[in-house]
């Protein structure tokens, strides 16, 4: 039996998170500059993005470039954003041939102008698909994301628009660049590391956990199965315990 077969469709995760790590190693492995790593991660992220939407996932957010990033080598970074701008733009027409919308979160106001104008272009293009939306986190980093949301929400009070004592958890994922998209239930790191290193630290609360040592150009479908696979063999508890879970499912039937 093949590794997609044994997916339980009805227990799909919505929306899945993952964090693309590895390629400045596995450049060095095969004796390449760094961009040759991000090169063939593309591929990955092309691999994700179909089985995502073939699933019947509902949104799929890929850490592309965090706000730390722009600390790497200039050359680096240069190559990352061409890299970037190339890859939306040649992409657009297969993300509206399998019918995906592409959003971004991040202080996309700090991309270079092309690559802004070429996500622009492509979130516009793709905006009415409703099969599975590709969530691209640019120039993103969770703490500039809170604090951003905190001054959003201060202004509000300093307007009248809103008092301190409205402030609830909806108000705050209201002011998060993620408003409107649900919590990831699954968020997926390769390469061995486990941190969350700055990634939708408030969003992912409730959130399994999943590392793989595969560095990111090597992840392939299989590996992305492989995730959803060992997430559904899990017991998701929000704080409950084995028992109450047990009952409330006895309860559903
Ligand atoms: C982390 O590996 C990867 C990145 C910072 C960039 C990811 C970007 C791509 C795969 C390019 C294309 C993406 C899209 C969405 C079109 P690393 O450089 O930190 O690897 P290391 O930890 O081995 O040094």
């Amino acid at each position: 039996m093949e590794l997609k077969e044994k997916i339980n469709l009805e227990k799909l995760p919505q929306h899945i998170a993952i964090i693309m790590d590895g390629n400045g190693r596995w450049a060095k492995q095969h004796g390449e500059p760094r961009i040759f790593g991000h090169e063939n991660g593309v591929r990955s992220v092309r691999e994700v993005v179909e089985a995502a939407a073939e699933l019947g996932v509902k949104y799929l957010t890929l850490y592309a470039f965090s706000t730390e990033n722009w600390n790497r080598p200039q050359e680096e970074v240069i190559a990352l954003m061409q890299l970037l701008v190339h890859t939306i733009s040649a992409e657009t027409k297969t993300l509206n041939e399998n019918k995906i919308r592409l959003q971004a979160i991040g202080n996309l106001n700090s991309l270079p102008e092309d690559c802004f104008n070429e996500l622009h272009d492509a979130i516009e293009k793709t905006k009415n698909n409703e099969r599975t939306t590709l969530v691209l986190a640019l120039s993103y980093s969770s703490r500039w994301e809170i604090t951003n949301a905190i001054t959003n929400i201060a202004k509000q009070i300093e307007d009248k628009t809103l008092t301190s004592s409205e402030i609830t958890e909806d108000i705050v994922n209201a002011n998060l660049c993620t408003a409107g998209i649900p919590e990831p239930e699954l968020m997926i790191r390769t390469s061995g590391e486990h941190r969350i290193s700055n990634f939708l630290l408030w969003q992912l609360a409730y959130s399994e956990l999943y590392f793989t040592e595969k560095l990111w150009p090597d992840f392939r479908k299989n590996d992305f199965y492989e995730a959803i696979l060992d997430y559904q063999n899990r017991e998701r508890r929000f704080g409950k315990t084995s028992e109450q879970l047990n009952q409330n499912n006895m309860a559903g039937q």
